[in-house]
């Protein structure tokens, strides 16, 4: 099991990094673009997560992911590609800046026709999907506070079989630490605990990262 990495650890991340297959011309403009216009660039979805997610996609017929916090784009770019021509990417973006710099990549990469780009809180955005089981894997990477809340909104929408993937729940470390107590600490780890004693569900907490739950739905 890979450890939790510390990300100024950096002859790790630059091991890691060479392990994995560079990026192609259109993904390194993105990050470039990523780093001189956005103010966190380092949210850029990690390459060994966005590894994993494409394998989940891995055998399924015309995949339909669902990816809360879209940022610049990267993952969901590296998702729409993975899922083929025949399968689709929604995704949820509530900054304006962030949502313009993907839509610009996902048309650059002639991608527009199998992502969907939908601007706003993806609280707000979730009230409005049908709830019927209808995502082979489901991404949430937006507003910590509102992990919960994700979830309780977006488990109808997996099909039986499918992967959700949360990243970021262990928060650089507070969630395991009981003396802290604010908003996003406390939300992640009632979302930590929900998850995996989820009756519907077979989870699990991959300490890799900043912390990784892998969830798949075994039951109506
Ligand atoms: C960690 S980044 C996402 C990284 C992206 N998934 C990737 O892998 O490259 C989180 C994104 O969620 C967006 N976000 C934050 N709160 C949100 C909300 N309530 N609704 C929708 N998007 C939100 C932020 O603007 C930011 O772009």
């Amino acid at each position: 099991m890979l450890p939790a990495v510390d990300p100024s650890v950096n002859h790790l991340r630059e091991y890691l990094e060479g392990l994995l297959p560079a990026d192609d011309a259109l993904l390194q403009a993105l990050v470039r673009e990523t780093y001189s216009l956005t103010q966190h660039p380092r949210m850029l979805g990690d390459r060994w997560l966005c590894a994993f997610l494409e394998m989940t996609l891995i055998g399924r017929t015309a995949p339909r992911v669902l990816e809360l916090g879209t940022f610049t784009g990267y993952t969901t770019l590296r998702l729409a590609r993975a899922a083929g021509t025949s399968g689709h990417v929604t995704t949820l973006e509530s900054s304006p800046l962030h949502a313009d710099i993907a839509a610009k990549y996902f048309a650059a990469a002639g991608l527009e026709e199998r992502i969907t780009l939908l601007r706003g809180e993806a609280c707000t955005l979730l009230a409005t999907f049908p709830t019927t089981p209808s995502f082979d894997l489901i991404f949430i990477d937006a507003d910590k506070a509102e992990y919960p809340r994700y979830l309780e909104l977006t488990l109808p929408l997996l099909r039986v079989g499918g992967m959700l993937v949360a990243d970021n729940v262990l928060w650089g470390g507070k969630t395991a630490d009981p003396t802290l107590h604010d908003l996003r600490t406390e939300a992640l780890r009632r979302f930590n605990q929900t998850v995996l004693s989820h009756p519907a569900l077979r989870a699990t907490l991959l300490p890799a990262g900043d912390g990784v739950v892998v969830a798949t739905r075994c039951a109506e």
